[in-house]
């Protein structure tokens, strides 16, 4: 049985009437003298300390007996073990099978030799790329890849692809088109040259409005390029897809279909031949590295004791937040310019898996649900909104996320940036009273922040933190009763947008808004 209602949890009204008494973050350091040590965590090459956030120890104890009274666990087991826990669409959400290296106990080994097999194929295709041995129409090897995706076909890959610069090929570069806005697609094949690009149509279901567009005005460039009629067949298309019959019929040639399976989550689908334009890009070696981290990830979630379990904990922490103390919103900053796609992924792995108000028993939410996440980068986030995280009205909890080293960088960058973050959490939580006669310089404080470290920014640590992330989420689906795995909610604006797209579309049903705003656009286009 996967239903749950948070509230009728007897645990539920008793974490509510603490919460009132939560003393003030700086206060629970006094209170607690174990505070950083026992609120520390490591797991998987990351080192998490949850010590600045507003929960007491005995507060955080109440939690996990919430989760441990909650059908967690049988959660938890039902994912390794492959059952269709995505029960709106009756699949299961195997994403850990796509990194499993064979020693979780927990994980279903049924689909071993069908993802070893896939990831096979996927990395000798991008090793081709990679070593020149695969060649376009005119004899000439690939020095450009187009990923045509959006959503989970595009984020993963893309924040990869930014993350992982130092380890990247030095003479093929990857370009990612998600958006239908043609100036995007029109400006990049300005820069192309037909003979030595590459075209990854990346689709879970090939059926994407955006992305066939995008799709479709780039192949008449090829074609026209190439002068080839089939070009769809030809050695510069690759499909990456869960539906190879919609791509073979759309005429790309069977062999150069990369598949992945159906209960790959599009939001989790980088670890899969999604992860094409990541593999081309940092080689094989890399590619595995990165499985491994998120692998290290998948292993302690699925064995650590709850109140060892760095996302049960992170997501218990959230739903303390936004559930008990009010806080809707979470930041993540992390103190990495290559990180700076890391809020755009979470935004969609958060918001899309658990931004639902009907609860998996077909009722509707009593609790609030999935935070709004947002963040950019620090230190750059510092100069533009942190001064309404010092002195708004609202409370932003954060995570930041640092690394220790950085090869690219030096001592002196290095140790500013990381003091730079070091120096704000301390600022948000400690706060300063304002001299007197000038309340502008009060800093209030009691705002609560998680710091994640990480040694270096490497395949397996980003691993590890995407994967982190994807549990955490996982967690609060999970408590709020929730099917993480769906997303219904993005099928409205889809089926209105088609409605609307014929010229001729019957206006009437709609209202006088849309209808004169629909005017205006068709006067013109
Ligand atoms: O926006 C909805 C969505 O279905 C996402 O969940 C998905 O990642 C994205 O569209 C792209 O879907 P596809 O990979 O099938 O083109």
């Amino acid at each position: 049985m996967l239903d749950f209602r948070p509230e009728l949890s007897a645990i539920w009204a008793q974490l509510q009437l603490t919460a009132a008494d939560t003393p003030n973050v700086a206060a629970l350091f006094k209170q607690e003298p174990q505070r950083v040590s026992d609120l520390t965590l490591e797991a998987a090459g990351l080192r998490v300390d949850l010590s600045k956030n507003k929960v007491s120890q005995q507060q955080l104890k109440l939690l996990l007996e919430f989760a441990a009274q909650s059908p967690l666990n049988h959660h938890r087991s039902a994912l390794f073990e492959g059952k269709p826990i995505n029960s709106s669409e009756s699949r299961a959400v195997l994403h850990p099978a796509l990194r499993d290296f064979g020693d979780i106990a927990a994980l279903t080994s049924e689909y071993r030799d069908t993802v070893y097999l896939q990831r096979a194929r996927m990395l000798t295709a991008a090793e081709q790329i990679r070593s020149g041995e695969w060649l376009g129409h005119t004899g000439k090897p690939i020095t450009d890849i187009i990923n045509i995706g959006i959503g989970g076909s595009d984020l993963g890959p893309k924040l990869v692809y930014e993350a992982l610069r130092e380890f990247r090929h030095n003479t093929l570069a990857v370009h990612f088109i998600s958006n239908v806005d043609g100036a995007e697609i029109y400006s990049l094949l300005k820069t192309l040259n037909p003979e030595t690009t590459l075209v990854a149509i990346a689709s879970k279901t090939f059926t994407t409005q955006e992305t066939l567009l995008n799709a479709k005005t780039t192949l008449a460039w090829l074609r026209q390029g190439l002068d080839i009629e089939q070009v769809e067949a030809s050695s510069h298309v690759v499909a990456l897809t869960a539906s190879a019959a919609n791509a073979v019929s759309y005429g790309v040639a069977p062999e150069r279909v990369l598949p992945f399976e159906e209960w790959v989550g599009g939001r989790y689908s980088l670890w899969s031949s999604i992860g094409f334009g990541i593999a081309c890009a940092i080689g094989g070696e890399a590619f595995s590295e990165l499985l491994q981290g998120a692998h290290a990830l998948d292993k302690h979630f699925a064995e650590a004791p709850l109140d060892q379990n760095i996302p049960v904990l992170m997501a218990l922490i959230g739903i303390w937040n936004i559930n008990f103390l009010g806080y809707p919103t979470q930041a993540v900053i992390p103190y990495c310019e290559r990180l700076g796609l890391l809020s755009a992924y979470l935004q969609q792995l958060d918001m899309e898996s658990n931004g639902k108000s009907t609860l998996r028993d077909n009722t509707r939410a009593n609790t609030a649900t999935g935070p709004i996440v947002w963040g950019q980068t620090g230190t750059n986030g510092q100069h533009a909104f942190f001064q309404l995280m010092h002195q708004g009205t609202h409370t932003i909890p954060v995570e930041f996320i640092g690394a220790l080293q950085d090869t690219l960088s030096d001592a002196t960058h290095h140790r500013t940036l990381l003091v730079n973050m070091i120096a704000q959490a301390s600022a948000l939580m400690s706060g300063k009273p304002a001299p007197d006669g000038q309340a502008y310089r009060d800093y209030p404080g009691d705002k609560p922040s998680t710091i994640i470290l990480i040694e270096q920014l490497t395949p397996a640590s980003l691993g590890a933190l995407i994967a982190l992330y994807e549990h955490k989420v996982f967690v609060q689906g999970s408590l709020w009763g929730i099917n993480s795995f769906d997303q219904w909610g993005v099928e409205l604006g889809k089926k209105l947008t088609n409605d609307l797209l014929p010229k001729e579309a019957d206006l009437s049903e709609f209202d006088a808004s849309t209808q004169t705003l629909m005017g205006l656009i068709n006067a013109r286009l």
